[in-house]
């Protein structure tokens, strides 16, 4: 497989041809991305849920960004790889913003980083861009801002928030962007998004117009969560399957059925 790049994910949106991206967090699940033929791995931080089991995103560090990055880009050498800025990695000044970017860039292989945000982070787009970093924005629902938000909801239902949206969407764009997750967004305003400017959008949450979709992986193959959100679709039902191997495994040892003789070895 050859490697993919940010021009070859240009010219899917250009072709018409969808973008497909997973969040994960590991070498295995990542590998499997590659061999599904996935177009692109996001670590992202909602690893502070699905895999470290904390109710926010905010308390994951640029060092576990890093680890679990590294991780990753050894099972999917070839897909394009976006690593997740965390929570005040990037807030705190242009200076602190480019250092961190850059170390995750240089230490992970990654082709680009996630910032969170619009307007606020339009500086730290553009000096980043300049820099020679690619940065993917992400605005509507930001789970870095749960606590302004108050909890997952959707953004952009109300005429004041669709014009936030269209804004800073806009000023990402010219801080040079090339992709922007829309997260929980009403799905007229990620098409009219969409056909109306060359960045990449990805949804999530954001109905079917989008020139890509992401998921995280432990969401669609049925590992996380006990209740499924409206935009998740499963595709398999993996805690259920994983439990019930769990459960034999426990049967066949308390049975003494396992291991057999042809699992021993021999005298
Ligand atoms: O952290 C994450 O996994 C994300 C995606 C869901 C877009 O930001």
């Amino acid at each position: 497989m050859e490697r993919v790049t940010l021009r070859k994910l240009i010219k899917k949106k250009e072709q018409g041809q969808k973008i497909t991206m997973i969040s994960t967090y590991d070498y295995l699940t990542a590998k499997l991305c590659q061999e599904a033929g996935i177009d692109s791995v996001l670590v992202g931080d909602s690893l502070g849920m699905v895999f470290q089991g904390l109710d926010t995103t905010l308390s994951v560090t640029l060092e576990e960004m890093i680890y679990h990055a590294k991780a990753v880009r050894r099972g999917a050498p070839d897909l394009f790889l976006i690593v997740d800025m965390p929570f005040m990695s990037y807030q705190v000044s242009v200076e602190e913003a480019l250092r961190n970017c850059g170390r995750v860039m240089k230490e992970t292989g990654a082709q680009a980083v996630k910032l969170e945000g619009g307007e606020e982070i339009a500086e730290t787009v553009s000096r980043l861009v300049s820099a020679g970093i690619p940065v993917v924005g992400h605005i509507g629902f930001t789970p870095q801002s749960i606590h302004r938000f108050g909890g997952p909801r959707v953004v952009g239902k109300t005429e004041e928030e669709a014009e936030r949206l269209r804004k800073d969407f806009r000023i990402l764009q010219e801080a040079g962007a090339f992709m922007i997750v829309l997260e929980s967004v009403p799905w007229r305003i990620a098409k009219e998004l969409t056909e109306s400017s060359d960045v990449i959008t990805i949804g999530i949450g954001a109905g079917r117009y989008c020139d890509g979709q992401v998921l995280v992986f432990h969401d669609l193959v049925g590992l996380y969560g006990d209740k499924k959100p409206k935009f998740v679709r499963r595709y398999a039902e993996g805690a259920k399957l994983f439990i019930d191997a769990l459960r034999r495994f426990k049967i066949d040892v308390e049975r003494g059925d396992f291991p057999s003789e042809e699992e021993s070895y021999g005298p």
